[in-house]
């Protein structure tokens, strides 16, 4: 299969001061992530807290700027592009966040929050506009009457609907979907994930879903890259990672869950603390934690991999 995202050992580090007078410290949020997202699937990465997803999506997205790697857009390498050649590459990709109280501008209509970028990125007449918004409104589930509404008087379930119509009025091939439905209710979360799927089709997408949570993952995604401190520890197929998976923290956050596929919203917890990002551990960054951990493990970092094709792992088990 074609991809549409590639990613070349990507790294972004944040600096960050603890005070006035301090060295800078630094913050390994991505340290070396490669992989390919197929056209057409919806690719779900998922770690927990802290561990580099939503850098990862914003980097992919050129949001910010990654310390070193590259990434591909549809064959092109848009890692160094200067923003008057990204706007060409800005419609194609967006995003939609978790809160969909905060993304909204709360003193803005519904018609300028959505229409807001066709009026950056197309030439057309406010008629077209118009028409375009209430089109992508009733595509999610909204009427043209909501147009002239604030975001105050809607539900958190239509504003995650009215941050995705944003999206989709650009007419995007690709969504980086960035825990889209955890600040919802479990109901509200089966619908809105439901329309995510109709709409992948309906528009021809491919989504980058990011998640804490492995029962969406299953009722999603084709693939699966699990994280960790800013690596990504296993990458597969859905049924790779959920029936054959091979690293240890990606037991560890299976067994968390006793119910997947079942709809519950349980999140993954391995024992223990996930190291600072600051200060990562020498070796594999998952010894620290790891029930299986042998001494190489605190010494060496193992090296990626390859189980079965397309199924990868970083595991001294498996090198
Ligand atoms: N702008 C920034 N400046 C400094 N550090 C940052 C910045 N953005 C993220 N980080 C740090 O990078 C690490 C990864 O953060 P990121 O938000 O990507 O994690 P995440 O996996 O999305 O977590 P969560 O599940 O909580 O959303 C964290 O330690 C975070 O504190
Ligand atoms: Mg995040």
């Amino acid at each position: 299969m074609e991809a549409l995202i590639k990613v070349e050992n990507l790294k972004k580090y944040f600096e960050i001061k603890k005070s006035m007078l301090s060295k800078p410290l630094q913050v390994k949020a991505i340290n070396g992530i490669s992989l390919e997202i197929p056209k057409g699937v919806i690719f779900a990465v998922v770690g927990e807290s802290g561990s580099g997803k939503s850098t990862l999506g914003r980097v992919i997205l050129k949001l910010i700027d990654p310390t070193s790697g590259k990434v591909f857009f549809d064959g092109q390498d848009i890692t160094s592009l200067k923003s008057k050649d990204m706007i060409k590459y800005r419609k194609q990709m967006q995003i939609v966040q978790q809160d969909p109280y905060n993304s909204l501008h709360p003193r803005k209509l519904i018609k300028d929050i959505v229409g807001e970028g066709l009026k950056i990125h197309y030439k057309l007449s406010a008629e077209e506009i118009y028409l375009r918004i209430k089109e992508i409104l009733e595509c999610v589930g909204l009427r043209e009457e909501h147009m002239f509404r604030y975001p105050h008087e809607f539900s958190g379930g239509q504003r995650q609907r009215i941050a995705i119509a944003r999206a989709l009025v650009l007419r995007p091939k690709f969504l980086v979907l960035d825990e889209p439905t955890s600040a919802l209710d479990v109901s509200v979360q089966a619908r809105t994930l439901a329309l995510l799927c109709e709409l992948k089709e309906n528009f021809d997408l491919t989504y980058l879903f990011i998640t804490h949570n492995l029962a969406v993952v299953d009722y999603m995604a084709s693939h699966v890259a699990v994280m960790y401190l800013g690596k990504i520890m296993e990458i597969g197929s859905k049924d790779d990672i959920f029936f054959r998976p091979k690293h240890p923290y990606t037991v560890s956050l299976l067994e968390a869950i006793p119910s997947v596929g079942k709809g519950k919203r349980v999140r993954m917890i391995p024992r223990g603390e996930i190291p600072s990002p600051v200060n990562l551990p020498k070796g594999c960054l998952f010894h620290t934690r790891c029930v299986q951990a042998k001494d190489i493990c605190a010494k060496k970092d193992p090296q990626e991999v390859e189980i079965s094709p397309g199924h990868m792992c970083r595991c001294h088990l498996y090198s």
